[in-house]
């Protein structure tokens, strides 16, 4: 499975999944961009890039329009494309309903959804142009099945998945695929405040007794954006040890 020369864009690189999944595509030859919120950590994210392949880290707030407004022309103006879109950045802001203010549901929703159409939007036109291209976007387990305090997770991870198939059938015959991948629950920044109880019940229902690796879905995301995956669209696929199955 080789990209050498596509141009990759991964949002949310310097750590956890996105980290992985970064790294996977330097070592099979793409120009990677990998985005951060903070430009001390996109200098970390150019140093990796710097040890494992081409590319450049760049700085993007996903929530913010300017911000994605003033990434775009730096994308058009340095590499004129974006081959393979991988949406991965997300947040947390974990509330009861009951207590779950305006501004942590925006937040989440912002972050995790609504930037999804502001990407994948600016993207599409590059890739409609070449009639090519991959969209595939991080959801969650919790998307399907839903947890306890987390009504705006759950909300933007299983509104995602309804996106994804729309933008699947617009664009199918252009030769664009646009997938998902959920995962269950992974070693990452994003689960370590899990406290030992949780932990062991979250366990006791995950048949491959085990937490994923971010290995685990970078190589999935690989496979979705290789010619090997090139008839599957509008698909989600659940990457969680057996937790769920639909
Ligand atoms: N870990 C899990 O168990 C798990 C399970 C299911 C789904 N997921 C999903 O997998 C994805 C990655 O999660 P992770 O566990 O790797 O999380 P993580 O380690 O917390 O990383 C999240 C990334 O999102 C970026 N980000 C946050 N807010 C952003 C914003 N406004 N604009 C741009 N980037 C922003 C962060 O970048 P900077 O801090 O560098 O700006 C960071 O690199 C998320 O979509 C998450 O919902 C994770």
């Amino acid at each position: 499975m080789s990209f050498k020369n596509k141009i990759v864009l991964v949002t949310g690189a310097r750590k956890g999944i996105g980290y992985a999944i970064t790294k996977i595509f330097l070592i099979k030859g793409a120009i990677v961009i990998g985005t951060s919120t903070d430009i001390l950590r996109v200098e970390k994210i150019n140093n990796y890039i710097k040890k494992y392949g081409k590319g450049k880290g760049m700085k993007l707030d996903i929530s913010n329009v300017d911000s994605i407004d003033n990434f775009f022309k730096k994308i058009q103006r340095n590499f004129g494309k974006v081959d393979i879109l991988i949406n991965n950045a997300g947040i947390l802001c974990d509330n009861l309903l009951i207590n779950m203010k305006e501004k942590e549901w925006q937040s989440v929703i912002n972050v995790n959804l609504t930037s999804i159409f502001r990407i994948s939007k600016r993207v599409i036109r590059y890739m409609i142009k070449q009639c090519y291209g991959r969209i595939i976007t991080i959801g969650s387990v919790i998307g399907s099945i839903g947890n306890i305090g987390q009504t705006n997770y759950s909300a933007a991870k299983a509104g995602l998945i309804g996106f994804s198939k729309s933008l699947a059938k617009e664009v199918a015959h252009k030769g664009i695929t646009v997938n998902v991948i959920a995962p269950g629950f992974i070693i990452t920044n994003m689960t370590k405040s899990l406290s030992n109880k949780q932990r062991a019940k979250i366990l006791s229902k995950i048949p491959i007794k085990r937490f994923g690796n971010i290995k685990d879905i970078a190589n999935i995301v690989a496979f979705f954006a290789s010619e090997k995956a090139s008839y599957i669209t509008g698909e989600t696929i659940h990457v969680n040890g057996g937790m769920y199955m639909p």
